[in-house]
């Protein structure tokens, strides 16, 4: 028996994705940039599906373009921005995802300014450090790279308050969505935003497939060149099935987000009271009661005897979950979000991350396990 509590690193796919891909595979073979009625029936599948995507965060169709995931459309949004865009600052934060940090220290060679705003020890944002960053712009024009939710900790941004902030002091606002896309709504109609990214992995889509949703004010040139696919925007022959696997993904994500949700925080909020009931100082890493990601929970388990080798003994119990330590010692560089967040380094840090497919008795099989590799917190005596 195994337990899949890492649905933050991916999810796995839904039978109805699987069945819809397999179908347009059998069906769907022409290649869409061909004139001939197999092209042509290619074509208007990418196209009901860019339809798809676009409806489900409030964007026009012309701003949605598919990519090869998110790692690709957060650095196309930073590297585009410098390169068409005129950006010559960008503010982030410590607490970003690499894939966009690694950009950041590209562009920072090519002699943009990377700034980064403070963040507290859950991880948040501060808000008048970010103000005061974007008052004092320099003259230069600058981009916010923040992202909506931190994988790691599952600390959430305000989209809405950054978004003014920009507004107000004349920035771009870039955020990695790729951990909120179909687990929060987000309607780039109402909050003002010139690019958010998308993967289709993390909503129980395929791998290799993501987006990027790029605002009309701020269209940028290709960031691969080679054909004129994707409206001149991406070169290279679409991945097919990848995208109508991820709009039909999508679709059922946004249809049934609020009953995912409740279920999910149910499990949540369970392993939460159970964890905190059974072991003695069990701490919890990120912004877990406030404005938090509800597919994740990262627990801060105190040094013991198995706590160090807790990830792999959850393993060979059957548990797959996630790791990470603030330790920065040697081979093993640990986790740059909780060092930013000056976490303990002697405590052991585990990322459980749900989806709608785990249940009550999931929850339970891992907290049996844990009974078995963690001290219990002592019962009280019983009196008379
Ligand atoms: C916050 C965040 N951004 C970006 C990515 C990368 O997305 P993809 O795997 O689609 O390239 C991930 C995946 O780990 C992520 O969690």
């Amino acid at each position: 028996m195994r337990i899949y509590l890492d649905n933050a690193a991916t999810t796995p796919m839904r039978e109805e994705v699987i069945e819809e891909m397999s179908r347009c595979m059998r069906e769907l073979y022409g290649n869409p940039s061909s004139i001939h009625a197999e092209g042509r029936k290619v074509r208007a599948a990418i196209e009901e599906a860019r339809k798809k995507v676009a409806n489900a965060i409030g964007a026009s169709i012309g701003e949605v373009f598919f990519t090869s995931g998110g790692t690709e459309s957060n650095n196309m949004a930073i590297k585009c921005a410098v390169r068409d865009l005129g950006i010559t600052r960008i503010i982030s934060s410590p607490t970003e995802h690499h894939n966009v940090l690694h950009p950041l220290e590209i562009v920072e060679k090519q002699g943009v300014q990377v700034q980064m705003v403070e963040v507290d020890k859950w991880g948040r944002i501060n808000y008048e450090h970010l103000e005061q960053l974007l008052r004092d712009n320099g003259g230069r024009k600058t981009m916010v790279s923040l992202m909506h939710a931190n994988n790691e900790i599952g600390t959430v941004s305000d989209m809405a308050r950054i978004s003014q902030l920009c507004e107000q002091y004349g920035a771009l606002y870039h955020s990695d969505t790729v951990q909120t896309i179909a687990h929060f709504p987000i309607d780039v109609s109402k909050t003002k935003v010139h690019f958010i990214s998308g993967g289709a992995h993390k909503f129980h889509g395929p791998k290799g497939v993501g987006f990027i949703y790029i605002n009309s004010e701020s269209m940028i040139k290709p960031f691969i060149d080679g054909g004129s696919q994707e409206r001149n925007m991406r070169g290279g022959t679409e991945n097919v099935y990848g995208i109508i696997g991820m709009a039909k993904a999508l679709e059922l994500g946004i249809a049934e987000m609020e009953s995912h949700r409740e279920h999910i925080e149910g499990l949540r909020r369970y392993l939460i009271d159970e964890l905190q009931k059974r072991y003695v100082d069990i701490q919890f890493n990120g912004d877990y009661a406030g404005d938090y990601l509800y597919t994740v929970l990262n627990v801060s388990f105190p040094p013991s005897k198995n706590s160090e080798m807790l990830l792999l003994h959850l393993d060979i119990a059957g548990i797959s979950a996630s790791g990470g330590s603030a330790c920065s010692s040697g081979a093993d560089a640990g986790s740059h979000v909780l060092k930013a967040l000056g976490a303990n380094p002697e405590r052991k840090a585990i990322r459980f991350s749900f989806s709608f497919m785990n249940t009550k008795a999931d929850i339970d099989f891992l907290l049996d396990k844990l009974d078995t590799l963690l001290e219990k917190r002592q019962a009280a005596p019983a009196l008379g």
